[in-house]
């Protein structure tokens, strides 16, 4: 069987979400599905940080003369990342090639078994990762986190440009951030001005997640109910 399909959560903008909304989907999907996440963020990983998998190490196996990895699993998760492999000081320095060679590898030297679907947790930005991945890992559809800062919508329009250009399919935007709940009055309160993402960036909204202390806090036991509308959106879309 292998994987099934590859979803790749995206944003040209940093800090706006990505890897927050990739552990959180992927747990909600890990419900009912075998679920994989693949940390392409090689210079800043997170997935084994928000995981809490800072002392797990991938099993090396020796398969046709290849070291493979045993992704580690929680639950129904296989989590590979850079950052269970590499020290963060020396890929910090890699150029380029080195970065998409190590994605390729990545993907290609994990053991993932049967999955459902690959979520991988992309980096900022729109260079060498994003045309690595699109090339060799081609993922079969693509999620745009944003907020509804204009920046992000700037860098998000970008962003779209690009999948567009390298035929990745996208499935929609994730609004994250751009609003909270007063504790006390349940009252939505507005980050910025409101924008209408769907017809700036041009995508359909798969739902909007507040800014909320117990996502900042990931706890992979528990599944966001923020998520809920967000998963259904998804899954009717796969
Ligand atoms: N809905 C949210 N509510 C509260 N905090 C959030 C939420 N979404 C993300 N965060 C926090 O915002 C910060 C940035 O999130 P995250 O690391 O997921 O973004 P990113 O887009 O993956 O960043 P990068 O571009 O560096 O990979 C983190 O501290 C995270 O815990
Ligand atoms: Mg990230």
């Amino acid at each position: 069987m292998g994987i099934k399909q590859i979803i790749a959560i995206a944003s040209a903008k940093g800090g706006v979400g990505k890897s927050t909304v990739c552990a959180n989907l992927a747990l909600h999907f890990s419900k009912s599905f075998n679920v994989g996440i693949l940390d392409a963020d090689i210079y800043g990983p997170n997935q084994h940080i928000l995981f809490d998998l800072l002392n797990e190490k991938p099993e090396v196996q020796m398969l046709d003369g290849k070291k493979t990895f045993i992704p580690v699993k929680i639950g129904n998760i296989s989590i590979n990342s850079m950052g269970f492999i590499l020290d963060s000081d020396k890929a910090a320095m890699w150029r380029g090639p080195m970065l998409s060679g190590a994605i390729k590898q990545l993907k290609d030297l994990t053991q993932w078994g049967d999955l459902d679907y690959l979520f991988i947790d992309m980096p900022p930005g729109t260079g060498d990762a994003y045309l690595t991945i699109a090339k060799d890992i081609k993922p079969n559809f693509a999620i745009l986190v944003t907020s509804m800062s204009i920046l992000a919508v700037n860098d998000t329009i970008k962003s779209k440009v690009m999948f567009d250009r390298l035929k990745i399919p996208l499935l929609g935007l994730i609004d994250n951030m751009s609003y909270s709940i007063c504790p006390h009055t349940d009252e939505r309160i507005n980050e910025f001005d409101l924008i209408n993402l769907q017809q700036e960036i041009g995508l359909d909204v798969l739902g909007s997640i507040p800014r909320d202390k117990d996502l900042t806090n990931f706890n992979s036991k528990k599944i966001h109910p923020s998520f809920q509308s967000i998963y259904n959106n998804v899954l009717n879309l796969l």
